[in-house]
């Protein structure tokens, strides 16, 4: 997973929880890399699971709730760092049409060993619109927080659910969109 995940990671945990937690968590874990992320490397994903799985203990949030704080955090970072994606569009759902086929696909060609998630999406029912994930990294937390950001993005209101599944070592995750 690329350092740009763990920097606005260890910037979320400084953020919420203080200086401190990070070190804590580094000090807890200790991750093969050392922990000395930088945003131009790339790192073992599983130090960042680590890490998540240390915060919630010491915290008392769940991991799933923690991972889609993140992914609120990294859709933030995303609009300043990458705003012409959220320029080229005005709304959530044409946003998450464009991130398989435009939006990873430029970031691949960014950062070449960028591990991504598949994305492919059905519009065809004009109450809902769906999305679905799958990926081999289980991230469907991280997918929820950054729709929701997206959607206070382009301030549109969504009730969105979401059905999970497994099929080995590929986790999947559903995404039901309706205009509230
Ligand atoms: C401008 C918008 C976006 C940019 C620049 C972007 C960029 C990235 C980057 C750099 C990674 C890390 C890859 C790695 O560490 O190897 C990533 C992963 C990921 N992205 Fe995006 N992304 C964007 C929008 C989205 C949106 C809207 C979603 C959700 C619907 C999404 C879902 C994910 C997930 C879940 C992962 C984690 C990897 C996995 O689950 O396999 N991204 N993205």
């Amino acid at each position: 997973m690329k350092g740009l995940v763990f920097s606005e990671f260890t910037n979320l945990v400084d953020e919420k929880f203080g200086p401190e937690m990070i070190e804590d968590l580094i000090d807890a874990t200790a991750p093969a890399s050392g922990g000395a992320y930088t945003s131009v490397g790339t790192y073992a994903h599983q130090e960042l699971v680590n890490m998540v799985v240390e915060l919630s203990a010491r915290t008392g949030v769940d991991t799933s709730e923690l991972v889609r704080l993140f992914g609120h955090h990294l859709a933030k970072v995303f609009s300043t760092k990458f705003a012409e994606f959220f320029g080229e569009v005005s709304n959530t759902i044409d946003f998450l049409k464009q991130i398989d086929n435009h939006i990873h696909v430029e970031v691949a060609k960014l950062y070449p060993d960028a591990e991504l998630p598949v994305f492919s999406f059905d519009d065809s029912d004009s109450q809902v619109f769906r999305l679905n994930y799958s990926s081999t990294r289980g991230l469907a937390d991280l997918a929820q927080g950054l729709i929701e950001a997206t959607s206070d993005f382009y301030q549109e209101k969504f009730q969105i659910e979401r059905i999970d599944s497994q099929d080995g070592e590929l986790y999947q995750a559903q995404f039901m969109l309706r205009r509230i």
